[in-house]
């Protein structure tokens, strides 16, 4: 059986992007792997704008009512939930800017997490409706903040993953790269090990 896998990429750093160095890394991997299938898709490429709210209310419209260009915005997260759906991993490399997850990937999880397509609201509270999947975070970051309050990225990643259902999330840091010395390269050596560890277990 092939595992399919989804790698979103989201650096603004070009060819210097250590969570894009990361994901090919992953992809290179992957391709050397029987059984292992990989789309890459970069959003820094892409240039999705923000969620405003005629794209909102496109999906507030049932498909059949929608009108031309209602059904043209609809289309954007659509296809961005037919792709997830069509893979069984999502790989996701971030890059911490300013504290946060880079607006880009805000972008993309804008048009991932929609009620009624990819959640549902209940009584009991939020279902996610993405099931069977797994997620795997590559995170690139100047400083050190795993396991400290400071990480505000990873709760985060994890909370809009297990909305939709995602709840299996492995997570491979390189953290301390813009610290000097030599934690930069070995942050990225251990990662690169880590990456490979679980391209061999997917
Ligand atoms: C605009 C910008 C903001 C950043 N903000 C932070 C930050 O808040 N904390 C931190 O530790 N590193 C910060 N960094 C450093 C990045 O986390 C580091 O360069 C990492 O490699 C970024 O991922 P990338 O190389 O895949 O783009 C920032 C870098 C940039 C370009």
């Amino acid at each position: 059986m092939t595992t399919r896998a989804l790698v979103i990429t989201a650096s603004i750093l070009g060819e210097n992007g250590q969570s894009k160095a990361l994901a090919e890394h992953f992809l290179t991997l992957a391709a050397e792997r029987d059984g292992l299938e990989a789309t890459h898709r970069d959003l820094v490429a892409e240039e999705l704008p923000h969620l405003g709210l005629d794209e909102l209310g496109s999906w507030q419209v049932a498909p059949e009512e929608r009108s031309a260009s209602q059904r043209q915005l609809a289309a954007r997260s659509d296809a961005l939930i037919s792709e997830l759906r069509e893979h069984d991993v999502v790989v996701l490399a971030v890059p911490l800017y300013n504290l946060g997850i880079p607006s880009q990937l805000k972008a993309w999880f804008d048009r991932i997490l929609r009620a009624g397509e990819t959640f549902r609201y209940t009584a009991k509270g939020p279902q996610g409706l993405v099931e069977g999947k797994r997620a795997v975070l590559l995170l690139a970051r100047g400083g050190q903040y795993a396991g400290t309050p400071l990480d505000s990225q990873l709760p985060h990643l994890e909370a809009m993953l297990g909305l939709i259902g995602i709840t299996e999330v492995d997570t491979v840091f390189a953290e301390g790269l813009a610290m000097g010395g030599n934690h930069r390269d070995s942050a990225l050596a251990e990662a690169r090990q880590g990456i490979a560890g679980l391209v061999a277990r997917l």
